[in-house]
């Protein structure tokens, strides 16, 4: 078993673990705006970031990406019970064209599948000229949907995961790191 790394201390009690470090997420975010940067040269990039727990993934992704973009937030929520997916709201809707335009959508972690899911089915009515999507997260086992991403930060274990944007009841979207939440938090 390889070692794991315990949270700062004053997270110990609610954080079990650190899963993916500050300097990991960094490094691996500059790799996928390398990689979109080669991709989008010389298109018409507009990115949709899905509110909210896309918000430090997007602010650091754009900012190692040079070409000209635009941006743009949709507001998607899954009301569950905190664990569990559930209903679809939309919250927010686009404010800038997407048609003619070569749209790439960002979120923070691809789960069941139902959000990028429903997403991608609202943005391809806009008829963009190219849709893509990029997530930091995915959690591949518990896919529902029969959805991708085409740029994918890092494959996560089925367990809960905060921080870096990711919440539990509206908390922990702030740690620097993505941590694996204590089962006696949420259960
Ligand atoms: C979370 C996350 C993704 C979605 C992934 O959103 O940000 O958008 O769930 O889950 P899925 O693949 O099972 O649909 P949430 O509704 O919790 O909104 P948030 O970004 O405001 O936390």
């Amino acid at each position: 078993m390889p070692a794991t790394t315990p949270p700062p201390d004053h997270l110990r009690q609610e954080v079990q673990n650190v899963l993916i470090g500050e300097t990991e997420i960094a490094e691996r975010v500059r790799e996928l705006a390398a990689e979109i940067e080669r991709d989008y040269a010389d298109k018409d990039l507009l990115m949709v970031a899905l509110l909210t727990g896309t918000v430090p993934f997007l602010a650091d992704l754009m900012r190692h990406i040079t070409l000209p973009l635009r941006l743009d937030f949709m507001g998607v929520s899954s009301y569950g019970d905190g664990t569990a997916p559930g209903e679809l709201v939309f919250t927010k809707d686009l404010r800038l064209e997407a048609r003619n335009r070569d749209v790439l959508l960002v979120d923070d972690i691809l789960d069941t599948g139902q959000t990028l899911h429903a997403v991608l089915g609202k943005l391809i009515d806009l008829q963009p000229r190219s849709l893509k999507a990029c997530v930091l997260l995915e959690k591949t086992s518990r896919r529902q949907e029969k959805v991708t991403a085409n740029y994918v930060g890092f494959e996560v274990p089925d367990e809960f995961v905060v921080g870096y944007g990711l919440d539990y009841a509206e908390r922990y979207r702030n740690l620097p790191f993505i941590g694996v939440l204590k089962p006696e938090v949420y259960s």
